[in-house]
């Protein structure tokens, strides 16, 4: 499935890996940190992190785990997390792999303790097909008793449609500035937000435009939780927020706690 843009939810991402951190770091910025690394710790085994990503979350969950694994499709966000891990010195107890969430790479007796599904990652699956053979591979990766937790970013179908609109401006490393100009569509009847980017970076006088786009989908939290039942999961626990406060169809953030049985 792709969205109307022609776009699949693992695409957009190697254009945005230079702006990733930059952008973050004044959106979720350490907001989740906490709670990751106290479910990776409480886990007490493997960590697997779906969609790491630069690592914003893997070098903080890789501190604290016996051992980590982090996969991403995208070759550009991972070379950010591999200088990371290099950086950190946790290279040699952390293992980075390039591939698909929807058929997870592993031998076959492989086995973690706990998955984490951060930051929205699973709404870059656009249809129930992808969802339903990622939460397939993550069983076939977790032992009865095993934990999946994912957070879900709740807010994007009720974000305003708007076109070509400065989202965040400010000074970049290496002296570069940097503007985001974005454009939003929801494109309800299939549930996805779609993000048209464009990252405007000045170094000096000159100026290089850098444009993709991203698709996410929705899903509610009771769609979810079915989802993950046919997948041979129980839902633990829902929270609203990172320091765990019950959840409610209106909170900032949705996670859910998910149990392999
Ligand atoms: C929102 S970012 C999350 C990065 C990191 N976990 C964080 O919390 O900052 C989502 C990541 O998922 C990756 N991704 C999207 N679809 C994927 C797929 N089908 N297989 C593997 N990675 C995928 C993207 O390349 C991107 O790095």
């Amino acid at each position: 499935m792709t969205s109307d843009s022609g776009a699949a939810g693992w695409q957009g991402w190697d254009v945005y890996a230079p702006f990733y951190d930059w952008e973050n770091r004044r959106t979720i910025g350490r907001r989740d940190v906490r709670f990751w690394t106290d479910l990776a710790r409480r886990a007490d085994g493997p960590v697997l992190e779906l969609g790491c990503g630069t690592g914003r979350l893997s070098v903080p969950v890789a501190r604290v785990a016996p051992r980590f694994v982090g996969i991403d499709r995208s070759a550009p966000m991972l070379r950010r997390l591999r200088s990371r891990l290099r950086r950190a010195r946790l290279t040699a107890k952390s293992a980075i792999v390039r591939g698909d969430i929807r058929a997870l790479p592993f031998r076959r007796r492989w086995r973690c303790r706990l998955v984490m599904a951060p930051y929205g990652m699973l709404q870059s699956l656009l249809s129930d097909a992808d969802l339903a053979a990622t939460l397939e591979a993550v069983a076939g990766v977790l032992p009865r008793g095993g934990t999946l937790g994912i957070d879900l970013v709740p807010e994007l179908p009720r974000w305003q449609e708007y076109h070509r609109r400065v989202g965040l401006r400010g000074p970049a490393s290496g002296g570069r500035r940097v503007t985001l100009i974005e454009s939003v569509r929801q494109v309800r009847e299939h549930a996805l937000t779609v993000f048209d980017q464009e990252f405007v970076e000045w170094h000096g006088s000159r100026r290089t435009v850098h444009r993709f786009s991203l698709a996410f989908r929705t899903l509610t939290v009771p769609q979810v939780a079915e989802r993950l039942e046919q997948a041979g999961f129980r839902v633990d626990a829902v929270l609203g927020d990172y320091a765990g406060e019950e959840w409610s169809p209106d909170a900032q953030v949705w996670i859910i706690v998910a149990r392999r049985i």
